[in-house]
Order: structure tokens, then sequence, then C-alpha cells
């Protein structure tokens, strides 16, 4: 026998051979762009935690959008940041309200061409940034909140959204959204549960990008960030209750509850690389540490190895566009 006898780098000599026995091949219609859409704002405003990222104008947001389709994304996610907010986030089931405008808005332009997704939370329409309403003692009431989360939904939609991303972490509330729409002849609105969302610091720039103003932290209802097994719990729960699609997020630093999810359930399951993980390689290429390109679609491809069917990114587009390009 000739030593060694076996050269796995045989397959590595060319690009050809390289790529014909690639076991992971990013594409552009498993990607999702996220937008955030902002009430009554005029120019499309460029965010310093993220940059790159703007906060649209209604106008702005589909152009955006139709950017992403051209590169063959397969849907966006929408995000509003309201003028006005209270303790009940009154503005999040408003049918005027700034969310479901942009839904209606882009429903109209883009929607049979991608998936216009909707987030379904409180926080960004809540006074206090927490993602439910709270009690007397302060703390986040779960059972109240589900209400809000069922209008909500009924109300997203209603503006034509055809996925409800349910990024709360209230228990129950896949359950709760499910029997909502159901009762108003809506089974064809798809759900995605965020079944295991960590309570993580690398949302920070997000709350720049919805002007949160959240008081406290999000410990009582997003995950421990060292619990693995939990997420497991979480996703079971989920997938009962009638989510379509599961996600875990942030995406990156927890590649193996992604892994363990995907082994476990026979739903898809979704990623969502955040505004850290994007500003971390901004800041990290823009001090000339890291080669941007690269890192981005390693990373990408890294999330899809552990197990992600799609991934939601601020680089959604650009990606998208390389893609293609080749
Ligand atoms: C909640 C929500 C958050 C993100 C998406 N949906 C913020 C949070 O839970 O604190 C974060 C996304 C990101 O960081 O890119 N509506």
């Amino acid at each position: 026998m000739p030593f060694p006898a076996e050269r796995p780098r045989r397959l590595r000599a060319t690009p050809a051979l390289r790529s014909l026995s690639a076991q992971e091949h990013l594409a552009p219609q498993r990607l999702v762009l996220p937008v955030f859409v902002k009430e009554g704002l005029r120019e499309p405003s460029p965010m310093q935690s993220m940059p790159g990222v703007v906060q649209h104008t209604m106008t702005s947001v589909v152009d955006a959008a139709q950017e992403a389709v051209a590169a063959g994304v397969g849907g966006i996610m929408v995000f509003g940041v309201p003028a006005v907010r209270d303790a009940r986030g009154s503005g999040a089931d408003d049918p005027e309200g700034v969310l479901n405008t942009a839904l209606r808005v882009l429903d109209e332009a883009v929607g049979s061409d991608c998936v216009v997704m909707a987030d379904l939370c409180l926080d960004e329409f809540t006074d206090h940034g927490h993602c439910g309403v709270l009690d007397e003692a302060g703390r986040v009431d779960n059972d109240a909140t589900l209400e809000r989360y069922a209008a909500m939904a009924l109300a997203q939609a209603e503006a034509g959204a055809s996925l409800l991303g349910l990024s709360g972490m209230m228990d129950g509330q896949t359950g709760v959204v499910r029997s909502a729409l159901d009762a108003v002849g809506r089974s064809d609105v798809v759900l995605l549960a965020y079944a295991a969302k960590y309570a993580s610091a690398f949302y920070g720039p997000f709350r720049e990008a919805v002007e949160s103003t959240l008081q406290g932290d999000r410990r009582a209802y997003q995950m421990d960030p060292g619990n693995r097994r939990e997420a497991l719990r979480e996703v079971r729960l989920d997938v009962a209750e009638g989510a379509d699609v599961v996600m875990v997020k942030p995406a990156l630093p927890y590649l193996d509850v992604l892994s363990d999810v995907a082994a476990a359930v026979d739903v898809p399951v979704w990623a969502y690389q955040v505004s850290g993980e994007y500003a971390m390689v901004e800041a990290a290429a823009a001090a000339g540490m890291i080669d941007r390109q690269r890192a981005i679609l390693e990373s990408l491809v890294s999330v899809q190895r552990a197990g992600a069917t799609a991934t939601l990114t601020y680089w959604a587009t650009e990606v998208a566009d390389l893609l293609r390009r080749g």
C-alpha cells in the first residue's frame, strides 16, 4: 500500500473539483432580508451601529425589497419603528400603524415574488420596550401579552403578511396565534416560531435600529445562553402548538443548538444572523482586520452546515447578488 492510502486533498485541487464535492452551497433563495421602516421618515436614515443598514421610509423600503427580489432573495422580514409608543403597544395592531402599513405596501409591491414576513412582537411598540405588556409589579404578563399577540396576528395577516415571525418568547404564543388565525379562516398564514431565542448581547445594534427604550433586560423571557437542552423543549412545544418553521437565534454563537434542533424536528429550521454578528464583521473589516466578503460567506455557510434551511441576514441582498454573479 502506498502511503497515505487516502488523499482527501485530491478533491481540493481545482475550483471545479471543490465545487462538485462541496457539501453545502449558498443560494439566494435561502436568504431573508430583515428591513426597518420608520414612521414619518422622509429620507432613509443610516445607522451608526450597523454600517450599511438604514431605517427605511415607506418608499425606500419598497426599493430595497425590489432590489432584494431582483437578487433572488427569498423573503423580507419587516420591522416597524413607530413614532409614538405606549404601555400596551397600541401601534402594533392598528391597521394604520407603521408595520401594518408597510406590510400592505410591500405585499402589493413584491408579495408575489417573495415571502413578506412580519415580526410579531411588542417591543418596538411599547414605551417600556418589553416584548409584552406589564403587570402591576412591572413584570411581563405572559397571558395578557398573548391576547395582544393574537390581535397583532390578525392585523398583520389582514395587512398582507404571509408569514408571521413570533419573536416574543411568551409561553403559548404559537398556539394562541394559530387558533386566532384559524378562527377567522386564515389557516394559510405560515407561523415561524423563534423557538430558541436567547437573551443575547448580540442584539445590541438592533436596539438602535428600532430605537428601543428597553428598561431592564429580557432574561425573564428569553433563554439563558448556557442552556442547550432547553432549546429542544422550546422547539417541541412550538411544533406541538402548530409552528410551521422553527428558528434559532442568534446564529453563529449557537451552532450547537442549531444542529441539535435540526436533528430533532421534521419542520424546517431557520437561523437569524443578528445585528451584533453583522456589526462585528463590519467593524473588523473596516479596521482592516478581516477579509469582509470571505468572513460573510463563511459565516453563512457555517450556519447552513449546522442545519439551517434559510437564514435571516442583513447581508441578504449583497450576498444574493454575489452568488448570482458567481
Ligand atoms: C424582538 C426582536 C429582537 C431582534 C429581532 N426581533 C430584539 C430583541 O429580542 O431584543 C433582534 C434582531 C437583531 O439583533 O438583529 N422584536
